[in-house]
């Protein structure tokens, strides 16, 4: 499959399609079965520094086109994450999720997941639901380029910074990722949504709002991807609403030269990534396309 071998940067991946944070990747064995089915990478779910139990029940729920979700960023911890990683590491290339509140905080969280073996790391700069993280600090675009700027200083693995669509200054906070030195970005987290329930007169989830993924976001990841493929030079991830190897190949010519994919693992199936790959490389041999690069930002042209 070398004709789907890609460049994030400096990083070099056989498969374009990475598994997003958040879904089958909180323990080891769960981010090698997705590795072991097709993704070039795995993204971990995003770690802080202490343990978070996350939002209580209901905290996810279904909507035509996609799903809701308020998980509020349940995680063990970044000390007890560091055997899920080497036990993944050793079996392909994982991207480290981390959110903090600030500059230190991300700091110290990327070099441990550095020192775990992390392939590069990836900023949650953009969760809608976990107060005083997320899109809390991710659309600001001072303290973005102070946070990006401070992690840089402190990892020699690549830097991603994950941004929000739930913003009308995405440019504004791609430019403050590049002009901090940020190897990429990754576009797009979850839309602010909110599901009620007219029996109950109330909102559906314990945290009232949450966010939305799955289909319906695609057509908005694909323009975030457009509009910050027309300001940067700095690679660009696409992702949301990604289920077949068409809406992979959209992001692509949007300006992407690598994706993920988050709920299409729970609604299509773990295979998700064979298809995806398949229907790529049957796309590409089809349409005369010799690489992902050839295809990389095809739409703008
Ligand atoms: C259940 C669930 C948990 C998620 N957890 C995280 C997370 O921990 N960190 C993060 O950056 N994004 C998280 N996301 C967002 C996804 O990584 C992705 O950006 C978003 O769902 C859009 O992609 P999709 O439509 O393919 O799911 C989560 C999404 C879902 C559905």
């Amino acid at each position: 499959m070398t004709k789907l071998r890609t460049e994030v940067g400096a990083l070099t991946l056989e498969k374009p399609g990475m598994v997003a944070s958040g879904i089958m990747d909180e323990t080891g064995p769960s981010m090698e079965r997705m590795l072991r089915n097709g993704a070039g990478a795995v993204v971990s779910k995003s770690v802080g520094t202490e343990p978070k139990e996350g939002h209580s029940n209901p905290c996810f729920t279904e909507v035509e086109g996609g799903l809701v979700n308020a998980m509020g960023l349940p995680n063990p911890g970044i000390d007890a994450f560091a055997e899920e990683m080497e036990n993944a590491t050793r079996c392909g290339k994982i991207v480290g999720s981390i959110y903090g509140a600030g500059p230190d905080e991300f700091s110290a969280l990327a070099g441990r997941m550095e020192d775990y073996g992390a392939c590069a790391v990836e900023l949650n700069l953009s969760c809608p639901h976990a107060k005083g993280y997320g899109m809390e600090v991710g659309t600001d675009p001072a303290m973005v380029k102070a946070i990006v700027g401070a992690v840089k200083s402190a990892v020699s693995i690549p830097v991603w910074a994950k941004l929000t669509p739930n913003t009308h200054i995405l440019a504004d906070i791609g430019r403050a990722v590049q002009d901090a030195g940020g190897d990429a970005v990754v576009a797009i987290n979850t839309l602010k949504a909110m599901v009620i329930s007219p029996e109950f007169a109330r909102p559906v989830l314990s945290n009232r709002f949450g966010g939305l993924s799955g289909s319906a976001v695609k057509p908005v990841g694909v323009r975030a991807v457009y509009d910050l493929r027309t300001v940067l030079d700095i690679p660009i991830v696409g992702v949301g609403g990604i289920r077949c190897w068409r809406d992979a190949a959209e992001y692509i010519m949007a300006g992407a030269c690598a994706f993920q994919v988050g709920s299409a693992v729970l609604t299509e199936g773990v295979d998700v990534f064979e298809k995806i790959n398949r229907g790529l490389e049957r796309f590409m041999d089809d349409y005369g396309y010799r690489s992902i690069k050839e295809m990389e930002g095809a739409a703008h042209e």
